[in-house]
């Protein structure tokens, strides 16, 4: 039986995708050698002559050619660069505020209300705990910072330059995939987010009926409302699952296993050349989308229709999976700083797996993550993904290339601060706490019994 809300051509696709094995591209703060999905974008093209705003922004123009938006052009072409991808004259991903004319960077900033835009526009982009633009986006360098800083200084005066750029955003990180997408889902119905509501999380299941062996080989999320689509995650589900969005937790649920995810600035995923997500060719297949919504504009009447695009191939030498490692085993106490690390010793069952990406996982209280794989055989520890600055707004996946031999050991630390006076254990609930970090490797192992959670279940901790 075919759901309605999946579109499968079957089509047979024979474009060759991605032979460096390419996972999705993270930047790094300091700017490593990872694309920046967002600074590729210069130099931007007017795309709003009129300069008018969004149907959300009040009538100040923006600064399209013949206008001055007041802002002075070097500035001006910072924030279009490396901001209006969400700071747009329509805030997408969460951005409480546009940062498009004079008078928005004027204007009291929603965190700080005692503080002008301009004066968070300094301070934002240079804070290492809660940077701007946000992970995985690339920081401003260091000559644009002192633009910024410099403007800043003076007390951010208004500027009579026309600079003919664009108050529209520059691109969403989100770009057509290079092999064809065949595969095609969406929401039985669109999902309608309550004005009063800041934060929610919402699934909805996708079945893709048994048919010739595939494998899923790309993934690239069609972001419909970007005014409130905060990131999405894609995942495998043993049991059908509504196609109706509803209401879930962060994360998603225990029993199903983590394949994508997307935050704003992060790409599409392409598999690494010799792995692949396998389509059940005997039975139906169960996928489950988890959106999550953030309506920091308070904005009333929004729906949205996100779902993933994706390219099939015929099999690939080796099924792609994902595991967990850290722990579901911890307390943390109340008002207090906490860590544990959790440290497993690789079975044999997962011998000469090769680990391509890492998506660490926490919620609210998380400060830090990481997790590195020490050879048994001795030799440099290996990094398998961390995060400094846990940000739960910000999750993302993160290059990694390391394989395990049975007996080298992958420890995970896992740092939180609790700023409840309840003590907090691990949970499904945003309330509750999290220490995963999400990998995704191959070949998948296929012992009796091992799921996404056994790494973490037989890891000690303390
Ligand atoms: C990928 C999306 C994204 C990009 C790019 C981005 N921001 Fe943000 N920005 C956000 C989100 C989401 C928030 C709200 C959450 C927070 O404060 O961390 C925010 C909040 C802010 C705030 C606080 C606003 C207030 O009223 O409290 C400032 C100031 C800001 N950003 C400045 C910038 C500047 C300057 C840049 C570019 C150098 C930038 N941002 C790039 C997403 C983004």
């Amino acid at each position: 039986m075919k759901r309605s809300n999946v579109a499968f051509a079957t089509m047979s696709l024979l474009v060759a995708v991605g032979a460096v094995p390419t996972v999705v591209a993270c930047g790094s703060d300091e700017g490593g050698s990872l694309a920046n999905p967002t600074s590729d974008t210069s130099p931007t093209v007017p795309t709003d002559p009129g300069g008018h705003r969004g149907e959300d922004g009040g009538s100040v123009q923006g600064n399209g050619p013949g206008h001055s938006s007041g802002i002075p052009c070097d500035v001006d072409a910072i924030l279009a660069k490396d901001c209006r991808s969400c700071h747009g004259a329509s805030p997408t991903a969460g951005a409480p505020n546009a940062l498009v004319t004079w008078e928005d960077l004027q204007a009291g900033a929603k965190s700080e209300p005692s503080k002008k835009e301009y004066e968070l526009t300094k301070s934002r982009t240079h804070d290492d705990a809660r940077p701007m633009p946000p992970p995985p986006n690339t920081r401003l360098s260091a000559s644009d910072q002192a633009v910024i800083d410099g403007w800043v200084a003076k007390g951010a005066p208004k500027s009579s330059e026309v600079c003919g750029t664009s108050s529209q955003p520059s691109g969403d990180g989100t770009e057509p995939l290079s092999c064809n997408p065949d595969l095609h889902f969406a929401p039985a119905a669109p999902y309608e987010m309550a004005q009063n509501q800041l934060d929610q999380y919402v699934c909805y299941g996708v079945d893709v009926p048994a048919a010739a062996a595939k494998h899923i080989v790309a993934f690239a999320p069609k972001i419909d409302n970007k005014k409130i689509v905060h990131h999405v995650l894609m995942f495998r589900s043993p049991t059908a699952v509504s196609g109706t969005p509803t209401a879930c937790s962060a994360g998603g649920s225990l029993q199903w296993s983590l394949m994508f995810g997307w935050a704003p600035g992060g790409k599409n995923m392409y598999m690494p050349a010799e792995a692949g997500y396998p389509l059940d060719s005997k039975a139906t297949s169960h996928f489950v989308v988890q959106v999550h919504y953030n309506n920091a504009m308070a904005l009333a009447g929004q729906k949205d229709a996100t779902g993933m695009d994706m390219c099939t191939a015929a099999p690939r030498k080796y099924e792609a999976d994902v595991v967990a490692f850290g722990s579901m085993n911890f307390t943390i106490p109340p008002n207090a700083a906490y860590s544990r690390t959790c440290t497993l010793t690789v079975p044999q069952s997962m011998d000469g797996r090769t680990f391509v990406a890492a998506m660490p996982h926490m919620h609210n209280l998380g400060t830090a993550i990481d997790t590195k794989l020490t050879p048994k055989a001795g030799g440099a520890e290996v990094d398998m993904g961390g995060v400094t600055n846990w940000n739960f707004q910000n999750q993302y996946w993160l290059p990694v290339t390391a394989t395990a031999k049975a007996g080298d050991t992958i420890t995970t630390h896992c740092a939180w601060k609790n700023t409840t006076s309840a003590s907090v254990k691990f949970g499904e609930n945003t309330e509750d706490e999290m220490c995963y970090s999400f990998t995704m490797y191959y070949p998948k192992v296929t012992a009796p019994l091992f799921s996404w959670m056994t790494p973490s279940l037989t890891a000690s901790c303390k």
